[in-house]
């Protein structure tokens, strides 16, 4: 499956590994092509893309509803893809990993029922000044709806969250704490077990984005504590349309379901209807089945690497690559915190270079990198940036990558200058 065995004594070989991953062997403008972007989306290996072809070859059916062979087939896929899932993020029961089509639906899913129910009229929750978008614009849309409050741990000024603020504001006994394990802008790690703790003993529930997490780190939601945690399939290896909602089963049970429709009912009368057990009941309708089995081999793709080598691979990047700008580049400015409590990301800015023009100059020696706002806009204000460009990294990321990267940003200055 992978050109690599897991043995975790030896480090990750990059360089092997990019034979699994057919999309890498190309030229951009004449340049082999140099991925710098897997933060907003990871490129798939061979065997993704094969579980997914073989299922519309040989399996498609509908999933839980045919007695015939192809939909048995179809169904053991799909549902087994969930237990290899719950065994990447350490879950301890598969039937707690609801399928969502991104971290985004997950956390709409869990504002929407969960929230609904719970928030009220003065109830806090607390997120942070880093988040995503996707971890922020649906807690604005709940308490806005709910008359609730937002409050934000602030950051220090290399990106890493205030946790002597956090425990002040843990006095207004919020009801859900919510924040990225890995921040997806600066690459912050968060101590995402300490402050579960904390919120947990002030009261709250505890919601982690990890979409930025579980490709690059050790998750495992047990160790942790948490109540709910998230993540996207197509940053972690996977297909685009496949998402993770992970929660606590006795909390899962006791919200009500995000969408009414076929497969999350049990029972259904012209007034009245009652729901599926979980994980179906947040399943309504015909899912994205390709998808999520294919999320399946990603996750024990990821599995058979060894999400501790896979992070020592990454943080030995973020060094070299810091190292590697701040030495090459005059000038340029570099954000975020050191490699040990860092994931595979690193923003910079070219002074006197709009991150777009960089973007576009990179563009044309085969080098992909984000520029803009990262979907991170109140992180930037508070850094007083108006747009960052942005390196990130995956398990196929060599140095070479970041050489390429270098030389590429000479160009840039050379054209600027
Ligand atoms: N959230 C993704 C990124 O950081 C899209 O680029």
């Amino acid at each position: 499956m992978t050109a690599e065995l897991r043995t975790d004594a030896t480090p990750l070989d990059p360089a092997a590994l990019r034979a699994d991953f057919p999309i890498l062997d190309q030229q951009v403008f004449g340049h082999p092509l140099v991925y710098l972007d897997s933060a907003a989306t990871s490129q798939k290996p061979q065997a993704v893309i094969e579980a997914m072809d073989a299922y519309y070859r040989q399996d498609n059916a509908n999933v839980h509803r045919g007695i015939y062979q192809l939909s048995e087939r179809a169904t053991a896929a799909y549902e087994g893809a969930r237990a290899k899932v719950a065994a990447l993020i350490g879950a301890p029961d598969p039937r707690t990993v609801i399928w969502t089509r991104n971290a985004t639906e997950s956390i709409n899913l869990v504002a929407y029922t969960w929230g609904r129910k719970n928030i009220h009229r003065g109830d806090a929750i607390i997120l942070t000044e880093m988040e995503h978008h996707a971890n922020l614009v649906p807690w604005q849309i709940l308490t806005q709806e709910q008359d609730g409050d937002l409050e934000f741990i602030p950051i220090d000024d290399d990106g890493v969250l205030r946790l002597d603020v956090f425990e002040v504001l843990l006095r207004l006994r919020p009801k859900l704490v919510a924040f990225t394990h890995v921040s997806n802008t600066l690459g912050t790690i968060n101590p995402v077990k300490e402050m579960t703790r904390m919120a947990h003993e002030a009261g709250a529930l505890v919601l982690i984005d990890g979409a930025q997490a579980v490709p690059h780190v050790p998750v495992d939601v047990a160790d942790i504590g948490c109540d709910f945690y998230v993540f996207s399939g197509h940053k972690a290896l996977g297909p685009t349309g496949s998402g993770v909602l992970w929660g606590r089963r006795e909390l899962l049970e006791a919200m009500p379901p995000f969408m009414g429709g076929g497969d999350m009912i049990r029972e259904v009368h012209l007034r009245r209807s009652e729901w599926n057990d979980i994980p179906w009941k947040f399943e309504a309708g015909t899912p994205d089945i390709s998808a999520q089995i294919g999320l399946g081999v990603a996750a024990d793709y990821l599995r058979n690497l060894g999400m501790d080598r896979v992070r020592e691979h990454e943080r030995e990047l973020v060094a070299y690559a810091l190292e590697t700008l701040a030495r090459e580049i005059p000038g340029i400015e570099l954000y975020g915190p050191p490699a040990d409590i860092r994931g595979g990301v690193v923003p910079f800015n070219v002074p006197g270079v709009h991150p777009h023009d960089v973007a576009q100059v990179l563009d044309r020696f085969g080098v992909a990198i984000r520029a803009g706002h990262h979907c991170t806009m109140p992180l930037h204000e508070r850094l007083d940036l108006a747009a960052t460009a942005r390196a990130s990294f995956g398990v196929y990321t060599t140095k070479a990558d970041i050489d390429a990267l270098a030389a590429a940003l000479r160009e840039v200055q050379r054209l600027f200058a």
